[in-house]
């Protein structure tokens, strides 16, 4: 069983206002709310002044990057910055998955045409196949390949030389790289979680290039509601932009804001009625727990993998509910976010909602 509370980068949250992965229309608006300059990235300081550095000192030395691994759950900007290291170096960049790369054949075709200094970004890094991570190894450190020519008995393997160039790795689960991989890279950037004042920034930012008018008490009630996510963050606003321009004159406030996200039924921590869900048969059909996550998943009337990998992990970051040996415990943070009284506190147990989407 997995214990521990990595986002997953599956398709599971797909859909979902809330979920972390872009949807079809993200992918549409992201390539409009791109940073395209390290000043311009918000947030995530120390990854950007050591960026900055590797990046300034290769351009001094006329040399080519560093290969770059980009680590952080989805949705924090690894697609980003790795265009950012791209113009950073006025370099071309080539876009390509771990998926995509079923054969070893599909990179050496990749890696041999790529130019001097050209940035090559692998999403999903730890997602590609075996004989091409392999391959990898040897064009990262030596900027070679060997083609494999022809098959069985008679298969000579022709060494290719290739240009230098950066790769630019990006993986929601830097834990699950092989060792020999990771060691190959450089410099490694652990992209974090934003704090509130961080994804106000990136709202401002993003209003202004969809041409909203929000105020700062708009952008902060957003902030709140966008689990330390930009993408999450950039979704929500289009929503309550839609709502502003139907049911107001427009403009973003604190109240649309709210009132917006309240149709949506996203709360004001960022939960959605699947999270509340959850916590909620937790309190109130078993006191907090601990019970099974199989009982739990029947109680919500969901499949066990949807509530262990698609709500579990944002209520195990924010503190609402732990994963233990003995099943599922709601934590005293849960009990006040619903609004109810523990069992054990003395008072009156379960008295009832509080209002979840209050500012
Ligand atoms: N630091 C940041 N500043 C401003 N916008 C950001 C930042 N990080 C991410 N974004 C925005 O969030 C969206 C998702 O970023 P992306 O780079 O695609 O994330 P990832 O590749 O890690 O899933 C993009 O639209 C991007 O504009
Ligand atoms: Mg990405």
């Amino acid at each position: 069983m997995n214990w521990d509370s990595t986002p997953t980068d599956t398709a599971a949250d797909d859909g979902r206002l809330v979920g972390a992965a872009a949807d079809g229309e993200d992918q549409a608006v992201e390539a409009a709310l791109r940073p395209k300059s390290l000043a311009e990235f918000v947030g995530q300081e120390r990854v950007r002044e050591q960026l900055d550095l590797v990046l300034k000192a290769a351009r001094q030395r006329g040399a080519t990057a560093d290969h770059v691994l980009l680590s952080g759950a989805p949705g924090l900007g690894k697609t980003t910055l790795s265009m950012i290291i791209a113009a950073e170096m006025e370099a071309p960049i080539r876009i390509t998955s771990g998926p995509a790369i079923q054969h070893a054949g599909d990179l050496a075709a990749i890696l041999s045409s790529l130019q001097e200094g050209e940035v090559l970004f692998l999403d999903e890094i730890h997602r590609m196949s075996r004989p091409a991570e392999e391959m990898l190894y040897m064009a990262m450190e030596d900027f070679r390949v060997d083609v494999i020519v022809g098959k069985g008995p008679g298969a000579t393997a022709i060494p290719l030389e290739l240009p230098p160039f950066t790769l630019v790795g990006a993986t929601t689960r830097a834990g699950l790289l092989p060792p020999p991989l990771r060691d190959r890279f450089g410099f490694t950037a652990h992209m974090e979680f934003y704090a509130p004042g961080e994804l106000e920034r990136v709202i401002h930012r993003s209003a202004e290039l969809l041409d909203v008018t929000i105020d700062a008490s708009g952008a902060a009630e957003i902030a709140g509601r966008s689990r330390g996510t930009p993408r999450i963050a950039n979704r929500l606003l289009r929503r309550v932009r839609d709502y502003a321009q139907v049911k107001a004159d427009g403009d973003v406030n604190q109240d649309i804001a709210a009132a917006a996200l309240k149709v949506y039924e996203v709360d004001g921590r960022g939960l959605d009625r699947l999270d509340r869900a959850v916590l909620e048969a937790l309190l109130k059909l078993f006191g907090g727990g601990p019970v099974g996550l199989s009982t739990l998943s029947v109680a919500v009337g969901e499949e066990r993998e949807t509530v262990e990998e698609v709500a579990e992990p944002f209520l195990v970051r924010e503190g609402l509910l732990a994963r233990t040996p003995r099943g599922r415990v709601a934590t005293p943070a849960a009990w006040a976010h619903l609004g109810l009284t523990p069992p054990s506190g003395g008072g009156p147990g379960g008295t009832g909602q509080g209002d979840l989407f209050g500012t």
